[in-house]
């Protein structure tokens, strides 16, 4: 099975794929870079630059990708990335955020069919004409799974050179079980290559759906390496911890910056730092130790998030890396 690292705004940026590339390298055959919002004015802001930028992404596939519903917004900006040596750029149809959706942007632009046919129309024409390939990252569409069917015969329309499927309505954000049948339907309708997003959190998700679909070849997967990273073991999560906050704190000025992004990782990462102490009893089932193991972590974890600075974090980390 190949990989995809889904992208995550905020999270998913150069310092965190470069620790998980340092930590389980050539795991992942392309890495997808969180959201740049197209302009037809604005330049690329310096972050943006940063995160893009070839010198911060060695030995790394990266896929830029695009928030827009405007073509001229989106050859635009196109352009400039471009100019860095991209040739696949990765349209967002699937962002839920209400201030993405009410500007008929992300999963909003999936309830306005007539303005997303025009919109990729253009978007579409421009990529052949300069050898540039345009993935699509979809949801459902927004109220109903009726929705879909006349999705991907749109879809269909256009020369897409892959459709990753995220199979879950706008409204239902990342809540509910994915749609798999609304998959399903897009394998076998589609042309181009179709690939499965949602929900795959550890190893034993990953080998059900690769059983469930044995012909599948690339999933995308986004929390689920945060939680459990490279669906690995206790001291492999703590190195890809270690890996990103000396990112951080080479990259970031001050504390607070770094901790912000850290704890936000970590909001994740507790998943796995939680059922990695998971001790069992004689019978092979839950013992009275864990359920006391797993309320000191949470305790611990606490302290973590009222931690001011990176000497604090550091000390707490040590002793959460006890348990
Ligand atoms: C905090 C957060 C930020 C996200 N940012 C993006 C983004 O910038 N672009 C995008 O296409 N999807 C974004 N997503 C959606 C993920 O890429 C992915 O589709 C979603 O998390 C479902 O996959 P998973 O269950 O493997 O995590 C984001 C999700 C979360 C939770």
């Amino acid at each position: 099975m190949q990989i995809y690292f889904a992208p995550m705004e905020g999270i998913t940026g150069f310092v965190c794929r470069n620790a998980y590339e340092a930590c389980f390298p050539g795991s992942i055959r392309k890495y997808f870079a969180p959201f740049i919002t197209a302009s037809s004015r604005k330049a690329l802001s310096n972050k943006e630059i940063r995160d893009l930028s070839p010198e911060n992404n060695t030995g790394i596939h990266l896929v830029p990708q695009l928030l827009a519903n405007d073509v001229d917004a989106f050859v635009q900006t196109a352009e400039r990335i471009c100019a860095y040596g991209y040739d696949e750029i990765n349209l967002n149809l699937g962002c839920p955020s209400k201030t993405v959706v009410t500007k008929k942007k992300g999963a909003g632009l999936l309830a306005y069919p007539k303005l997303l046919e025009e919109f990729l129309d253009g978007i579409y024409t421009y990529g052949e004409k300069n050898g540039i390939c345009i993935s699509i990252k979809t949801r459902i569409g927004m109220y109903e799974p009726e929705e879909w069917d006349r999705l991907l015969a749109l879809y269909e329309k256009f020369p897409v050179s892959e459709l990753i499927v995220h199979p879950r309505l706008q409204t239902e954000y990342y809540e509910g079980k994915p749609h798999t049948e609304c998959f399903e339907r897009a394998l076998s309708k589609s042309c181009c290559p179709v690939i499965y997003n949602g929900d795959l959190f550890d190893k034993n998700a990953l080998t059900q759906f690769a059983a469930d679909f044995p012909q599948q070849e690339t999933v995308m997967i986004g929390r689920g390496f945060l939680m459990h990273p490279g669906f690995s073991d206790r001291q492999m999560l703590w190195r890809f911890h270690d890996a990103v906050y000396a990112g951080y704190c080479e990259q970031m000025q001050g504390d607070t910056n770094v901790l912000f992004k850290m704890k936000e990782l970590l909001s994740y990462l507790q998943v796995g730092i939680r059922e990695n102490c998971v001790r069992e009893d004689e019978a092979g089932g839950l013992s009275g130790e864990t359920d006391q193991v797993d309320r000191q972590i949470a305790k611990q974890l606490k302290e973590i998030r009222k931690c001011k600075t990176k000497r604090e974090y550091e000390r707490a980390i040590r002793m959460l890396r006890q348990f």
